[in-house]
């Protein structure tokens, strides 16, 4: 449960944890516009129906929708409150073409989309390869024929150690504390704090309380859930080392501190 700290009244109002998450975390319309081209990479035709499972408030969804005509989107989330506050702030405009699902995306509820997500490694709430398993096996059944499954993937040694990284974005401080990593079972526990102006915090705005699956993991279970293919790719760096935006396949790469990347998983 989030907890602010500094002058209660005037700051419950002023934190709108929603607003702050999507604005320090999220990027939907560089991700929804990676989507597709993830998918022609793999696919010749254009990908129309997302599905988004664990999709908090929806914000890419709705920018999956917003651009292109005739693109439609499911979002699936198991909270009610984050769809709500989703639905009032992103589908105005798209809520013909955008249905959002209270639900657990175990049970696979909605028509079949081209195109299926769990992004910001939400799928880490499963624990053990049965579970994940499971997921895996719901996600490709609703995919149609030639759909294509997206996973975002995290780790490098720093995210194996107690640390709070902080970071400015716009007027307020963004903060992502690892406060445990255990070896024997991978189980990692993180929270999102913010700072406004004033030094007003909200500490634990969210909590994730997660396994952190190495990318082998996810394609031995992908395959084992029944995709036909897996590919792990990984962000190209220019001369200077910075990124590109460009992805690509590698068979082997040396471990770096902190990464991030996408595993695509063909149905
Ligand atoms: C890390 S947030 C991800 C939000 C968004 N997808 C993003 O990219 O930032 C995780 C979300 O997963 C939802 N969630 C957790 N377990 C779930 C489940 N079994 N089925 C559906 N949603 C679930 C939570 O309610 C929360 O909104």
């Amino acid at each position: 449960m989030a907890r602010v700290k500094g002058r209660r009244d005037a700051t419950t109002a002023r934190f709108d944890r929603h607003a702050y998450y999507e604005r320090a975390v999220q990027d939907p319309e560089n991700d929804a516009a990676m989507l597709a081209k993830l998918f022609r990479r793999y696919r010749t035709r254009v990908p129309m129906r997302l599905r988004e499972d664990f999709c908090g408030t929806a914000t890419l969804s709705a920018h999956w929708a917003r651009a292109q005509p005739g693109r439609t989107a499911i979002g699936v989330d198991l909270d009610g409150a984050t769809l709500e506050w989703g639905r009032k702030h992103h589908l105005p405009g798209v809520e013909a073409r955008v249905e959002l699902v209270q639900g657990n995306v175990l049970d696979g509820e909605g028509a079949k989309a081209d195109i299926g997500c769990a992004m910001n490694f939400s799928y880490s709430v499963f624990k053990t390869r049965e579970a994940l398993r499971k997921y895996f096996e719901v996600a490709r059944s609703m995919l149609v024929k030639d759909g294509v499954f997206v996973l975002d993937a995290w780790g490098g040694w720093g995210s194996m150690k107690p640390e709070r990284e902080r970071k400015r974005v716009g007027n307020f401080y963004y903060e992502w504390e690892q406060v445990r990593f255990d070896p024997l079972t991978n189980e990692i526990l993180c929270h999102i704090h913010f700072e406004l102006a004033g030094g007003i915090r909200m500490d634990r705005a969210f909590t994730y309380d997660w396994r952190l699956w190495t990318v082998q993991e996810l394609r031995e279970l992908l395959l084992e859930a029944g995709f036909s293919k897996v590919h792990a790719l990984w962000e190209r760096t220019d001369a200077d080392g910075d990124d590109t935006g460009v992805f690509y396949e590698p068979r082997r790469i040396d471990n770096q501190e902190k990464w991030w990347t996408y595993v695509v998983a063909e149905r």
